[in-house]
């Protein structure tokens, strides 16, 4: 079954998406991009610049300015940029439909060389932002700079999952990143949060500090967003096995507050196993564990 964002990738042709990269090299200097500019820059005759960009307007990938004849690429617009970027490098071979959204981003199931089951999280921060100002102004107003905000996010956490795949499993695997868009692999499981009955919470927290102390001992970072959502409970052979997940947002263990945000993660944890489970974590043993100062908590 084709889903909508794969299908309207493959509504788009050269000079479409010619059009869709003149917008995006332009993004962070124009919020809109004059028609002239865009005509001279896509390299396409008058006809068929005129015809594309109506196309490209109807499938809501540009979006024109309200009174002036400029034009701004919409999140779906880079969407389809990314997604026709990474099939071309043949790093995804399939699009599937949506399997998560988070307050930040939205993820759909892939196949990457070999078959593999994959997701490709795509960023769209502001969009929870965003949707909160169109209620009360009744008009959509957006900005590049979160478009440019989302290829940041990205690109950080491809290459923090890249450099912590190197010393742990539990963390997704990762293929590549384009844009807004990282390929990485799927987790079959269930959120921490919605998980229930845990057979045994205390290996789970002990592999969630493993995860920990690896990041901070050898790839030197602190989560820094670590909570009951941003965890997934893949049970493998009835063992429990707890993934971290959603990394952009990470600081270096030498940051002034990497102590802070440590303890801030550690204490979310330990008040999730303990509500849930009446496991505790003793925080000044799980701070030194993390460390490599102690070599248990
Ligand atoms: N690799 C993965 N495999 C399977 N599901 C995933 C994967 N990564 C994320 N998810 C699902 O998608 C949801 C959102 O992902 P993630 O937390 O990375 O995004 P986010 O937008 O930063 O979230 P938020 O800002 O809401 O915390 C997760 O809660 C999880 O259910
Ligand atoms: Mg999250």
């Amino acid at each position: 079954m084709q889903h909508r964002l794969a299908r309207t990738c493959k509504q788009l042709d050269d000079c479409g998406i010619a059009i869709l990269s003149v917008l995006d090299r332009y993004l962070g200097r124009f919020e809109y991009v004059p028609e002239e500019l865009l005509f001279k820059k896509s390299h396409l005759n008058e006809k068929v610049f005129a015809r594309e960009l109506e196309k490209l307007r109807k499938l809501k990938l540009v979006e024109k300015h309200p009174s002036m004849t400029t034009y701004r690429l919409t999140y779906l617009g880079l969407d389809c940029l990314a997604i026709i970027d990474l099939v071309k490098k043949g790093v995804v071979t399939h699009i599937g439909p949506l399997v998560g959204t988070g307050k930040e981003s939205v993820l759909y199931l892939a196949k990457v060389a070999g078959d593999t089951t994959a997701v490709i999280k795509l960023y769209k921060i502001g969009r929870v932002s965003f949707k909160k100002v169109v209620r009360y102004r009744g008009y959509v107003i957006d900005q590049p700079s979160w478009l440019e905000a989302s290829k940041i996010a990205a690109e950080r956490e491809y290459k923090v999952l890249t450099s912590l795949m190197k010393y742990t499993d539990l963390v997704p695997k990762v293929w590549g990143w384009n844009r807004h868009a990282v390929v990485m692999e799927y987790i079959e499981g269930v959120d921490l949060y919605r998980y229930r009955n845990a057979r045994d919470p205390q290996g789970m927290l002990n592999y969630i500090l493993m995860t920990l102390r690896d990041a901070y001992i050898h790839v030197g970072i602190v989560h820094s967003d670590l909570s009951e959502y941003n965890i997934i409970v893949s049970v493998r052979n009835s063992i429990e096995v707890p993934y971290i997940i959603d990394w952009p947002q990470y600081v270096s263990k030498e940051d002034p507050l990497a102590d802070e945000y440590l303890r801030r993660d550690l204490s979310t944890i330990a008040r999730f196993f303990k509500r849930r489970y009446g496991v505790t974590l003793e925080l000044e043993k799980a701070v030194s564990y993390v460390k490599g100062l102690a070599n248990g908590i």
